[in-house]
Parts: structure tokens; C-alpha cells; sequence
């Protein structure tokens, strides 16, 4: 008994050895400044502030790395979510949206907050800034309704 324990558990640690040559390397595509949902519309600072400590990781080319991000089977998870969450909807790409597309997206930000399934649940117990409060979650479905009423679009500076 005592000696498969020990098998099995070199077995695993050869797997995560193994694991660690199937690198996914997160990483940060470049950014056009003037492309930015920032750029391209007014956003309140206090909902910048929210959208940047709780989705910008995972819905920007922004992304922050953390060290255990770079550690298979970790890696391959995370990097999972921000391809994902990227090209559901991506802070850094926002100028290249169609008006239609960046109009269902600001409603689908309000609903996301508002049900409770963004922040994704894990990303907030691993990152507790991330969690919204009541009053977080208000602020942003004040904007999006005022962005959807398209004053906020009209101030946004040209390419
Ligand atoms: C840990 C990564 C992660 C974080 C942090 C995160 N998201 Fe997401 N988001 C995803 C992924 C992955 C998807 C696509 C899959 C899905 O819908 O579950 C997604 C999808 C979305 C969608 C599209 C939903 C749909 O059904 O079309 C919206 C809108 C969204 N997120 C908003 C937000 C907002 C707003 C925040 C911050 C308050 C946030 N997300 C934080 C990973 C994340």
C-alpha cells in the first residue's frame, strides 16, 4: 500500500513534469489606443475603475499574467477563459465593432453583472478586488443605459 502510494504519487508529478512541455503562453496582442471601448466612449471613471479591476483580465489585450498562470494544467484553464472572453467581447478591439454589435454588448454587460455570472465566480475568489458590490453593479447598468441612448458615443474622439 505504502509503496503505490509512492508510485502514484511520482506518477503525478511525472504527468505535471510532462504537462509543463505543452506550454500555453498567454499572451497580449497589441493594442491600438484609439480602438479602446475607452477611446471610443465616455466612460465614468468610478465604472472604468470596476471594469478594469474586474474584467479587464480576461475581456482586453491588458490581461495580467500571474505567475501560476504560467503553470500547466493552470495555464491551459486560464488562457482558455481570455481566449474566450476576448472574443466575446474585447475592451481593446471595441472601435472595430459594428454600432449594433457594440449596442448588444453593452446590454449583455448590464445582464452579466446583474445575474451574477461576471466576474466568472472563480476569477473572483482568486482575485477578491473583482467582486462587485451592489452599488458596482448599479453603476454599471447606469452606463450602459446611458451609452445605449448613444450620449456617450457622441463624444468619442474620431481614429
Ligand atoms: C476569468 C475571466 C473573466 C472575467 C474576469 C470576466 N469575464 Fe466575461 N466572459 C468570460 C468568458 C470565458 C466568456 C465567454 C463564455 C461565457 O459566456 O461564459 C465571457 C463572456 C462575457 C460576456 C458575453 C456573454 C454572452 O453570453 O454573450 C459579457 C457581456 C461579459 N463576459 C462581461 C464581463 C464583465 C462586465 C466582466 C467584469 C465585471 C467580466 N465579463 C469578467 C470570462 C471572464
Amino acid at each position: 500500500m505504502r509503496v503505490w502510494g509512492k508510485r502514484v504519487l511520482l506518477a503525478g508529478i511525472a504527468v505535471l513534469v510532462v504537462a509543463q512541455f505543452i506550454p500555453v503562453t498567454g499572451t497580449n496582442p497589441s493594442v491600438d489606443p484609439t480602438q479602446t471601448m475607452f477611446a471610443r466612449m465616455t466612460v465614468p471613471a468610478e465604472v472604468a475603475g470596476i471594469l478594469t479591476r474586474a474584467c479587464q483580465d480576461c475581456h482586453s489585450h491588458q490581461t495580467t499574467w500571474p505567475w501560476y498562470s504560467r503553470i500547466a494544467p493552470v495555464s491551459w484553464l486560464v488562457a482558455y477563459d481570455v481566449y474566450a472572453g476576448r472574443h466575446e467581447l474585447n475592451f481593446s478591439e471595441w472601435g472595430r465593432y459594428a454600432a449594433r454589435r457594440q449596442d448588444r454588448k453593452l446590454k449583455e454587460i448590464c445582464e452579466q453583472v446583474e445575474r451574477g455570472k461576471m466576474p466568472m465566480p472563480i476569477y473572483a475568489v482568486v482575485h477578491p478586488q473583482a467582486k462587485l458590490t451592489a452599488s458596482d453593479r448599479k453603476a454599471i447598468c447606469d452606463w450602459t443605459e446611458v451609452a445605449r441612448k448613444g450620449e456617450a458615443t457622441t463624444t468619442a474622439p474620431g481614429p
